[in-house]
């Protein structure tokens, strides 16, 4: 596996791949690389001749009081996890100006109104146009045929559709289950921030999903059910965000509305966990 630090040389890498007719895969990610990540390696091997990743701690996606600079970074160990998953170029900018030159005040960015709205996004305002700004540069930059991006992070995913069908990009995005610890926690990046105790709290947070979605699923009342699921983080000792039903979209919930997705954020201490399982409503 390659890596490159610089656009120039990505650039140069791709074009001759673009002009000998490989389909290439892109996989953008911060970093800290865990099974989830290595799982959406998988999926674009399975799909491309030439499968990129990227790796790069957006700061434009971080609030001013957020975690940026205890972000973990990782580089060694994520490259040799990255070649065994069978990545063939690594893009790893090595420093902030490679990508934003002009400074992040400067820099244009992307909006996608409506689905960046709620949820992650009325927690952390802005964070949405960060991502959907770095993820439609590494569009331009590699100019993939598709794109693989985790289901965990649903927002994100409906985002990036949205972003895609608006300005028309030609890039299938792909959406990567869930890949979860055997207790049940979706695995994360800052699951690494949690300690001993924290750690052995945070799958409560799937499995009250869980629960939530058996009761759902049997007719339960939306609101009441969804009410006693914060009442039970709460007494686990989560301070939650939000836990929310939506249409798969994420959409309202309409009297006709079947398939849907239940999405939570809490916190635990100072980190911050976010899951989501999909369902379908009684008629
Ligand atoms: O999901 C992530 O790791 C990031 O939000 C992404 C998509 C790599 C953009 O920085």
């Amino acid at each position: 596996m390659q890596t490159l630090q610089t656009i120039p040389t990505l650039r140069q890498i791709l074009a001759t791949h673009r002009r000998e007719g490989r389909r290439i895969a892109l996989v953008p990610t911060m970093g800290n690389l865990h099974e989830g990540h290595l799982a959406l390696v998988t999926s674009a091997r399975q799909r491309a001749d030439v499968v990129v990743a990227s790796i790069f701690v957006n700061p434009l996606q971080f609030g001013p009081h957020e975690d940026l600079e205890a972000y973990p970074r990782t580089l060694a160990e994520d490259q040799q996890k990255l070649e065994a998953a069978g990545c063939d170029l690594l893009f790893a900018p090595d420093t902030t100006t490679t990508v934003y030159p002009r400074g992040l005040e400067a820099q244009t960015r992307v909006c996608v109104p409506e689905v960046s709205e709620g949820l992650c996004g009325g927690a952390r305002p802005g964070h949405f146009d960060g991502v959907a700004t770095i993820v439609t540069m590494l569009f331009n930059l590699v100019q993939p045929d598709l794109a693989c991006f985790g289901e965990k992070d649903y927002q994100q995913l409906a985002v990036i559709r949205r972003l895609v069908t608006d300005l028309h990009v030609p890039v299938e995005i792909v959406g990567v289950p869930i890949v979860r610890a055997e207790d049940g926690l979706a695995l994360s990046s800052r699951n690494g921030y949690l300690d001993a105790e924290r750690r052995a709290l945070a799958p409560r947070l799937h499995h009250t999903l869980a629960d939530l979605k058996v009761a759902l699923e049997a007719g339960g009342p939306v609101t009441p059910t969804l009410e006693a699921g914060i009442a039970r983080l709460r007494a686990a000792g989560f301070e939650p965000d939000y836990l929310e039903l939506r249409a798969t979209d994420l959409g309202p919930v309409t009297a006709t509305t079947r398939d849907v997705v239940l999405l939570a954020a809490a916190r635990l201490g100072p980190t911050r966990l976010i899951d989501n399982l999909t369902l379908t409503l009684p008629r």
